[in-house]
């Protein structure tokens, strides 16, 4: 016979064992998420809360930007690694293979659902870019940053990392590509671009679009991206150490032949030219891209205009030339997409056709 208190004991006892299983199956029912923190404003620090420009990049790990959303625990199991800790204008080939084989091993274990890159801004828009090329899955990618350091009055790190995580450990993301998570917006890696030096609302997708907003902690889709990416491009970085060199010629008034001449001495194998309007060629240039190609350089047209398809054969004669058109890729992400083509194979007639599939 057991007394009331025992039996009061045994009933909290088995009540609390409720409360814990109960915690146990929501906490595995959320997705498993890794972030890999690379650095940027979203990891950045200044002298004050209002200093919002003259800060330093890169100074806080990834534990610590955990640590600052605690809300990321109600949405998704959180671990982080530290890849890098760089701002991003150091971001290079090199840093974007070993990023690329990381994310591509994670996502390759079943326990990852998703991943979250916390990026600087200045060039997400490439890393992005890049990934979208080369990552071997339909799981989420999201890349992330901030335009103000985590020190200052209003940061939007902690929001924006909060959404990212969502977005990574949503089903509504698989099978969409490299994604970027920013001031309450989605965006493709393959269109997007960042378009003010300093405030928030910096990433758009001016014309093509965005393809989604976040609204309460969830991430809605309207859009999805076209151009094939990820598990459905020929690209394979796994053996890769290095990548080849190429380089942009931006175009402007009074344009000469001098910059596409140091860069056909440098040794690029690829340049972008990123003319004027609808990727125009000046007079003073054509010699120069005509020898670079004559070497063996293969010439990418691009527009610095930003918007817009650059018409094969319209301001130039491509056929004539033996010139690529970069579609609507602006030249820094034009740039990435001949790199990697230019692993596969030096043929124009190739490489035009991949810059109408990617
Ligand atoms: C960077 O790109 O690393 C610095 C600027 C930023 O993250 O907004």
């Amino acid at each position: 016979m057991t007394s009331p208190a025992t039996r009061f004991i045994h009933a909290l006892f088995a009540a609390c064992l409720l409360l814990s299983l109960t915690a146990q199956a929501q906490t595995a029912k959320l997705p498993n998420v890794v972030i890999l923190a690379t650095g940027g404003t979203i990891a950045g620090t200044g002298a004050s809360s209002t200093t919002t420009v003259g800060y330093t990049a890169a100074t806080v790990g990834v534990q610590t930007l955990i640590t600052a959303v605690p809300e990321l625990a109600k949405v998704a199991n959180v671990t982080g690694e530290q890849v890098f800790q760089i701002a991003s204008e150091n971001m290079g080939n090199g840093e974007w293979l070993t990023l690329a084989k990381r994310v591509n091993v994670l996502l390759a274990q079943p326990n990852v659902d998703g991943i979250v890159i916390t990026h600087g801004t200045d060039t997400m828009e490439e890393t992005a870019y890049f990934l979208d090329l080369v990552v071997k899955s339909r799981k989420p990618v999201v890349l992330v940053g901030s335009m103000r350091p985590s020190t200052a009055l209003s940061a939007d790190g902690p929001i924006n990392l909060y959404n990212a995580v969502i977005l990574a450990g949503s089903v509504d993301a698989v099978g969409k590509g490299v994604l970027v998570a920013m001031n309450d917006q989605i965006h493709s890696a393959r269109d997007v671009t960042k378009t003010n030096t300093s405030t928030p609302d910096t990433f758009k997708t001016p014309e093509l679009g965005m393809l989604g907003y976040f609204q309460g902690s969830h991430a809605f889709f309207y859009h999805q991206p076209i151009r094939k990416h990820t598990l459905d491009t020929e690209f394979d970085i796994t053996n890769l150490t290095t990548l080849p060199q190429v380089d942009i010629a931006y175009g402007y008034a009074n344009m000469g032949p001098v910059v596409v001449e140091a860069l056909t001495a440098a040794g690029a194998q690829g340049i972008i030219h990123a003319g004027v309007g609808d990727g125009s060629l000046a007079a003073k240039v054509i010699p120069a891209l005509k020898a670079a190609r004559a070497k063996g350089i293969i010439i990418v047209r691009a527009s610095r205009v930003g918007q817009g398809i650059l018409a094969r054969n319209g301001e130039a004669n491509d056929d004539a030339l033996d010139f690529v058109a970069a579609d609507t890729l602006n030249a820094q992400k034009a740039r990435i997409l001949l790199m990697l083509a230019l692993t596969k194979t030096r043929d124009t007639r190739e490489i035009q056709r991949m810059f109408y599939t990617y």
